[in-house]
Protein backbone atom coordinates (compact mmCIF):
# COMPACT_ATOMS: atom_id res chain seq x y z
CA UNK A 1 0.00 0.00 0.00
CA UNK A 2 0.85 3.50 0.01
CA UNK A 3 2.74 4.83 2.67
CA UNK A 4 0.55 8.11 2.98
CA UNK A 5 1.59 8.19 6.63
CA UNK A 6 5.03 9.29 5.82
CA UNK A 7 3.36 13.02 4.61
CA UNK A 8 1.34 13.19 7.64
CA UNK A 9 4.05 12.31 9.80
CA UNK A 10 5.93 15.09 7.83
CA UNK A 11 2.90 17.36 9.10
CA UNK A 12 2.81 16.78 12.74
CA UNK A 13 7.08 16.41 12.88
CA UNK A 14 6.28 13.07 15.09
CA UNK A 15 8.36 11.13 11.99
CA UNK A 16 10.28 8.48 14.15
CA UNK A 17 9.55 4.92 13.15
CA UNK A 18 8.54 4.65 9.29
CA UNK A 19 8.34 1.55 7.68
CA UNK A 20 11.88 1.22 6.20
CA UNK A 21 12.98 2.51 8.92
CA UNK A 22 11.47 0.22 11.23
CA UNK A 23 12.57 -2.93 9.66
CA UNK A 24 15.88 -1.77 9.91
CA UNK A 25 16.12 -0.90 13.61
CA UNK A 26 13.93 -4.08 14.35
CA UNK A 27 16.34 -6.35 12.77
CA UNK A 28 19.24 -4.69 14.30
CA UNK A 29 18.53 -4.04 17.42
CA UNK A 30 20.11 -6.92 19.68
CA UNK A 31 17.11 -6.17 22.96
CA UNK A 32 14.34 -6.97 20.32
CA UNK A 33 16.00 -9.82 18.42
CA UNK A 34 16.32 -11.42 21.42
CA UNK A 35 12.44 -11.38 22.11
CA UNK A 36 10.91 -11.31 19.03
CA UNK A 37 10.70 -14.83 16.15
CA UNK A 38 9.38 -14.06 13.09
CA UNK A 39 8.26 -18.08 13.08
CA UNK A 40 5.50 -17.69 15.05
CA UNK A 41 2.70 -17.03 13.39
CA UNK A 42 -0.15 -15.15 15.80
CA UNK A 43 -3.42 -16.69 14.05
CA UNK A 44 -4.04 -20.24 13.79
CA UNK A 45 -4.82 -22.40 11.32
CA UNK A 46 -6.25 -25.98 10.84
CA UNK A 47 -2.45 -27.71 11.44
CA UNK A 48 -0.85 -25.08 13.30
CA UNK A 49 1.72 -26.35 14.95
CA UNK A 50 0.91 -26.79 19.22
CA UNK A 51 3.70 -28.82 21.16
CA UNK A 52 2.88 -31.07 24.02
CA UNK A 53 4.94 -28.08 25.91
CA UNK A 54 2.70 -25.56 24.59
CA UNK A 55 -0.25 -28.05 25.23
CA UNK A 56 0.68 -28.31 28.95
CA UNK A 57 1.04 -24.46 29.53
CA UNK A 58 -2.57 -23.62 27.70
CA UNK A 59 -3.76 -26.52 29.55
CA UNK A 60 -2.34 -25.15 33.10
CA UNK A 61 -4.08 -21.55 32.35
CA UNK A 62 -7.46 -22.78 32.65
CA UNK A 63 -9.56 -22.56 35.58
CA UNK A 64 -10.31 -26.18 35.34
CA UNK A 65 -7.56 -28.07 33.66
CA UNK A 66 -9.28 -31.54 32.50
CA UNK A 67 -8.89 -30.60 28.71
CA UNK A 68 -7.22 -33.51 26.92
CA UNK A 69 -4.83 -33.23 23.38
CA UNK A 70 -8.36 -35.21 21.47
CA UNK A 71 -10.58 -32.76 23.15
CA UNK A 72 -8.83 -29.75 21.93
CA UNK A 73 -8.02 -31.34 18.30
CA UNK A 74 -11.59 -31.88 17.90
CA UNK A 75 -12.51 -28.45 18.75
CA UNK A 76 -10.09 -26.87 16.13
CA UNK A 77 -11.37 -29.32 13.20
CA UNK A 78 -14.85 -28.48 14.03
CA UNK A 79 -13.93 -24.65 14.49
CA UNK A 80 -12.20 -24.72 11.11
CA UNK A 81 -15.39 -26.10 9.57
CA UNK A 82 -17.31 -22.91 10.20
CA UNK A 83 -14.36 -20.47 9.81
CA UNK A 84 -11.80 -19.90 6.80
CA UNK A 85 -8.66 -21.94 7.37
CA UNK A 86 -6.38 -19.26 5.76
CA UNK A 87 -2.65 -18.11 6.07
CA UNK A 88 -3.22 -14.58 6.56
CA UNK A 89 -0.63 -11.95 6.71
CA UNK A 90 2.48 -13.61 5.87
CA UNK A 91 3.33 -11.37 3.15
CA UNK A 92 6.13 -9.49 4.82
CA UNK A 93 8.86 -7.76 2.42
CA UNK A 94 10.55 -5.25 2.06
CA UNK A 95 7.65 -3.44 -0.30
CA UNK A 96 4.71 -3.79 2.28
CA UNK A 97 4.25 -0.73 4.56
CA UNK A 98 1.43 -1.54 6.75
CA UNK A 99 0.78 0.89 9.23
CA UNK A 100 -0.85 -0.89 12.23
CA UNK A 101 -2.36 1.71 15.20
CA UNK A 102 -3.48 -1.01 18.62
CA UNK A 103 -5.97 0.90 20.57
CA UNK A 104 -6.05 0.04 23.92
CA UNK A 105 -9.18 0.97 25.93
CA UNK A 106 -7.19 3.44 28.89
CA UNK A 107 -8.65 6.87 30.46
CA UNK A 108 -5.24 9.12 28.46
CA UNK A 109 -7.07 8.69 25.52
CA UNK A 110 -9.89 11.14 26.41
CA UNK A 111 -9.51 14.39 24.87
CA UNK A 112 -6.30 13.28 22.93
CA UNK A 113 -7.48 14.11 19.26
CA UNK A 114 -6.18 11.17 18.34
CA UNK A 115 -8.48 9.64 16.23
CA UNK A 116 -7.60 11.28 12.89
CA UNK A 117 -4.24 9.55 13.25
CA UNK A 118 -5.97 6.24 14.54
CA UNK A 119 -7.78 6.34 11.58
CA UNK A 120 -5.07 6.80 9.47
CA UNK A 121 -4.00 3.31 9.29
CA UNK A 122 -4.20 0.03 7.19
CA UNK A 123 -5.04 -1.64 10.48
CA UNK A 124 -6.80 -0.83 13.72
CA UNK A 125 -7.23 -2.77 16.59
CA UNK A 126 -8.75 -2.24 19.31
CA UNK A 127 -9.56 -4.40 22.53
CA UNK A 128 -13.03 -6.07 24.27
CA UNK A 129 -15.74 -3.44 24.05
CA UNK A 130 -13.51 -0.15 23.34
CA UNK A 131 -16.21 1.57 21.59
CA UNK A 132 -16.17 4.08 18.94
CA UNK A 133 -19.17 5.35 18.67
CA UNK A 134 -19.44 8.79 20.37
CA UNK A 135 -15.67 9.18 20.94
CA UNK A 136 -14.08 9.37 17.49
CA UNK A 137 -12.42 12.33 17.88
CA UNK A 138 -10.08 11.30 20.63
CA UNK A 139 -10.34 7.72 19.16
CA UNK A 140 -11.41 7.18 15.47
CA UNK A 141 -14.09 5.05 14.13
CA UNK A 142 -12.33 2.83 11.97
CA UNK A 143 -12.35 -0.81 13.61
CA UNK A 144 -10.43 -3.43 11.55
CA UNK A 145 -9.58 -5.63 14.30
CA UNK A 146 -11.50 -6.89 17.56
CA UNK A 147 -9.93 -8.42 19.78
CA UNK A 148 -11.97 -10.64 22.08
CA UNK A 149 -12.61 -13.23 24.62
CA UNK A 150 -15.99 -15.03 25.07
CA UNK A 151 -16.43 -13.00 28.75
CA UNK A 152 -15.74 -9.50 26.52
CA UNK A 153 -17.23 -10.59 23.21
CA UNK A 154 -19.02 -7.36 21.80
CA UNK A 155 -21.29 -6.91 18.31
CA UNK A 156 -19.20 -5.63 15.52
CA UNK A 157 -19.57 -4.32 11.71
CA UNK A 158 -19.70 -6.88 8.49
CA UNK A 159 -16.20 -5.60 8.06
CA UNK A 160 -14.74 -5.84 10.90
CA UNK A 161 -12.10 -9.33 11.53
CA UNK A 162 -13.41 -10.85 14.89
CA UNK A 163 -10.00 -12.12 16.49
CA UNK A 164 -10.73 -13.93 19.54
CA UNK A 165 -7.59 -14.87 22.07
CA UNK A 166 -8.48 -18.40 23.46
CA UNK A 167 -7.30 -19.54 27.55
CA UNK A 168 -9.29 -22.04 27.60
CA UNK A 169 -11.49 -24.89 25.36
CA UNK A 170 -14.46 -23.50 26.11
CA UNK A 171 -13.94 -20.47 24.50
CA UNK A 172 -13.22 -22.53 21.00
CA UNK A 173 -16.83 -24.09 21.79
CA UNK A 174 -18.08 -20.60 22.52
CA UNK A 175 -16.97 -19.35 19.43
CA UNK A 176 -18.44 -22.28 17.33
CA UNK A 177 -21.90 -22.48 19.04
CA UNK A 178 -22.21 -18.83 18.25
CA UNK A 179 -21.99 -19.41 14.99
CA UNK A 180 -24.22 -22.48 14.70
CA UNK A 181 -26.17 -23.80 17.88
CA UNK A 182 -26.06 -20.89 20.44
CA UNK A 183 -25.96 -23.41 22.95
CA UNK A 184 -22.81 -22.15 24.70
CA UNK A 185 -24.77 -19.70 27.39
CA UNK A 186 -22.02 -19.88 30.37
CA UNK A 187 -18.68 -20.17 31.54
CA UNK A 188 -17.39 -18.93 34.78
CA UNK A 189 -20.14 -16.45 34.14
CA UNK A 190 -22.78 -16.18 31.59
CA UNK A 191 -21.61 -15.45 28.07
CA UNK A 192 -23.79 -14.20 24.83
CA UNK A 193 -24.93 -16.96 22.91
CA UNK A 194 -24.83 -14.97 19.93
CA UNK A 195 -23.13 -11.71 18.33
CA UNK A 196 -23.27 -10.26 15.16
CA UNK A 197 -19.85 -10.50 13.64
CA UNK A 198 -19.02 -11.42 9.99
CA UNK A 199 -18.12 -15.27 10.15
CA UNK A 200 -16.02 -15.56 7.05
CA UNK A 201 -13.75 -12.65 9.08
CA UNK A 202 -13.07 -14.63 12.35
CA UNK A 203 -9.85 -15.61 13.37
CA UNK A 204 -8.34 -17.29 16.36
CA UNK A 205 -4.72 -16.69 17.95
CA UNK A 206 -3.27 -19.93 18.25
CA UNK A 207 -2.14 -21.03 21.84
CA UNK A 208 1.60 -21.05 20.69
CA UNK A 209 2.08 -17.73 19.67
CA UNK A 210 0.12 -16.87 23.46
CA UNK A 211 2.61 -18.89 24.95
CA UNK A 212 5.82 -17.31 22.67
CA UNK A 213 4.67 -14.04 24.27
CA UNK A 214 4.38 -15.17 27.90
CA UNK A 215 7.96 -17.33 27.46
CA UNK A 216 9.75 -14.92 25.49
CA UNK A 217 8.64 -11.26 25.88
CA UNK A 218 7.45 -11.34 29.56
CA UNK A 219 9.94 -14.05 30.82
CA UNK A 220 7.07 -15.87 32.55
CA UNK A 221 6.11 -12.50 34.83
CA UNK A 222 2.17 -13.32 35.24
CA UNK A 223 0.21 -16.23 34.47
CA UNK A 224 -0.45 -15.43 31.33
CA UNK A 225 -0.09 -11.83 28.92
CA UNK A 226 -2.58 -9.65 29.09
CA UNK A 227 -4.94 -9.23 25.45
CA UNK A 228 -3.60 -5.63 25.32
CA UNK A 229 0.30 -7.28 25.42
CA UNK A 230 -0.25 -9.75 23.21
CA UNK A 231 -2.11 -7.94 20.82
CA UNK A 232 0.67 -5.11 20.45
CA UNK A 233 3.55 -8.02 20.08
CA UNK A 234 0.84 -9.40 17.52
CA UNK A 235 0.85 -5.63 15.28
CA UNK A 236 4.82 -6.13 15.71
CA UNK A 237 4.87 -9.89 13.83
CA UNK A 238 2.22 -8.63 10.74
CA UNK A 239 2.62 -4.94 10.79
CA UNK A 240 5.70 -3.23 9.53
CA UNK A 241 5.00 0.21 11.45
CA UNK A 242 3.18 -0.03 15.05
CA UNK A 243 1.27 2.94 16.78
CA UNK A 244 0.20 2.12 20.11
CA UNK A 245 -2.60 4.54 22.19
CA UNK A 246 -4.55 4.00 24.61
CA UNK A 247 -2.44 2.20 26.92
CA UNK A 248 -1.15 2.88 31.33
CA UNK A 249 -2.71 5.59 33.14
CA UNK A 250 -3.96 8.92 32.63
CA UNK A 251 -2.20 11.63 33.98
CA UNK A 252 -3.97 11.66 37.20
CA UNK A 253 -2.22 8.00 37.47
CA UNK A 254 -5.84 6.50 37.53
CA UNK A 255 -6.67 3.14 35.52
CA UNK A 256 -9.73 3.95 33.99
CA UNK A 257 -11.11 3.20 30.29
CA UNK A 258 -12.01 5.83 28.15
CA UNK A 259 -15.51 4.74 28.46
CA UNK A 260 -16.21 3.69 32.36
CA UNK A 261 -14.76 3.95 35.47
CA UNK A 262 -13.05 0.73 36.27
CA UNK A 263 -12.30 -1.02 39.52
CA UNK A 264 -8.76 -0.10 41.39
CA UNK A 265 -8.03 -3.58 41.02
CA UNK A 266 -7.84 -3.17 37.63
CA UNK A 267 -4.39 -2.50 36.71
CA UNK A 268 -2.75 -5.78 36.89
CA UNK A 269 -5.57 -8.81 37.50
CA UNK A 270 -3.77 -11.96 36.43
CA UNK A 271 -0.97 -10.03 34.38
CA UNK A 272 2.43 -9.19 34.66
CA UNK A 273 0.96 -5.36 34.26
CA UNK A 274 4.04 -2.93 35.15
CA UNK A 275 6.68 -5.75 33.37
CA UNK A 276 3.78 -5.46 30.58
CA UNK A 277 3.81 -1.60 30.35
CA UNK A 278 7.69 -1.11 30.55
CA UNK A 279 8.18 -3.35 28.13
CA UNK A 280 6.06 -1.33 25.28
CA UNK A 281 8.18 1.91 26.81
CA UNK A 282 11.12 0.04 25.96
CA UNK A 283 9.85 -0.64 22.50
CA UNK A 284 8.86 2.83 22.30
CA UNK A 285 12.29 4.08 23.54
CA UNK A 286 14.29 1.63 20.86
CA UNK A 287 12.54 3.42 18.04
CA UNK A 288 10.13 0.26 16.98
CA UNK A 289 7.32 1.09 17.86
CA UNK A 290 5.31 4.26 18.76
CA UNK A 291 3.39 4.80 21.53
CA UNK A 292 1.13 7.50 21.98
CA UNK A 293 -0.05 8.96 25.59
CA UNK A 294 0.83 10.25 28.95
CA UNK A 295 3.62 8.40 30.52
C1 LIG B 1 23.13 -1.96 12.09
O1 LIG B 1 24.23 -2.43 12.86
C2 LIG B 1 25.47 -2.39 12.18
C3 LIG B 1 26.53 -3.06 13.05
O2 LIG B 1 26.36 -2.74 14.40
C4 LIG B 1 25.81 -0.94 11.83
O3 LIG B 1 27.02 -0.88 11.12
C5 LIG B 1 24.69 -0.37 10.97
O4 LIG B 1 24.93 0.99 10.72
C6 LIG B 1 23.34 -0.52 11.67
N1 LIG B 1 22.28 -0.10 10.78
C7 LIG B 1 21.27 0.66 11.18
C8 LIG B 1 20.25 0.96 10.16
O5 LIG B 1 21.13 1.06 12.32
C1 LIG C 1 12.44 -19.38 16.60
O1 LIG C 1 11.51 -20.35 16.98
C2 LIG C 1 11.65 -21.59 16.29
C3 LIG C 1 10.48 -22.46 16.68
O2 LIG C 1 10.37 -22.61 18.07
C4 LIG C 1 13.00 -22.19 16.65
O3 LIG C 1 13.17 -23.41 15.96
C5 LIG C 1 14.09 -21.20 16.25
O4 LIG C 1 15.35 -21.68 16.66
C6 LIG C 1 13.84 -19.85 16.89
N1 LIG C 1 14.79 -18.89 16.36
C7 LIG C 1 15.55 -18.13 17.14
C8 LIG C 1 16.45 -17.19 16.45
O5 LIG C 1 15.49 -18.20 18.36
C1 LIG D 1 -22.37 -4.27 5.74
O1 LIG D 1 -22.69 -3.22 6.63
C2 LIG D 1 -22.96 -2.00 5.97
C3 LIG D 1 -23.07 -0.91 7.04
O2 LIG D 1 -23.82 -1.34 8.12
C4 LIG D 1 -24.21 -2.17 5.13
O3 LIG D 1 -24.53 -0.98 4.47
C5 LIG D 1 -23.97 -3.28 4.11
O4 LIG D 1 -25.15 -3.53 3.39
C6 LIG D 1 -23.52 -4.56 4.81
N1 LIG D 1 -23.10 -5.52 3.80
C7 LIG D 1 -23.58 -6.74 3.72
C8 LIG D 1 -23.06 -7.60 2.62
O5 LIG D 1 -24.42 -7.17 4.52
C1 LIG E 1 -18.06 -10.50 5.24
O1 LIG E 1 -16.80 -10.09 4.78
C2 LIG E 1 -16.54 -10.46 3.44
C3 LIG E 1 -15.08 -10.18 3.15
O2 LIG E 1 -14.76 -8.84 3.42
C4 LIG E 1 -17.52 -9.72 2.54
O3 LIG E 1 -17.28 -10.06 1.21
C5 LIG E 1 -18.93 -10.08 2.95
O4 LIG E 1 -19.85 -9.31 2.20
C6 LIG E 1 -19.16 -9.84 4.42
N1 LIG E 1 -20.43 -10.41 4.81
C7 LIG E 1 -21.42 -9.67 5.24
C8 LIG E 1 -22.64 -10.41 5.66
O5 LIG E 1 -21.36 -8.47 5.33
Amino acid sequence: MFCGVLYLHSILKISQCTCGHCHMKKHNDSWFSKRFNASYHPLMTRSSPVSTETFLWWKKIQPRSGTGWNEYRKAVDELFQIIPDKELYRDEGPDRCRVCSVVGNSGNLKNSRYGPLIDFSDFVFRINKGPTKGFERDVGSKTTHRIIYPESAVDMDNSTHLVMFSFKLLDLKWLISVFTTHTVKRGNTPLKSTIRANQSLVTVVSPSFMEYVHGHWLGKHGRYPSTGFMTVVMALHICDQVRVFGFGADKHGNWDHYFEKTSPFYKTGPHGGTFEYDTIKELHKRNIIEMYGIW
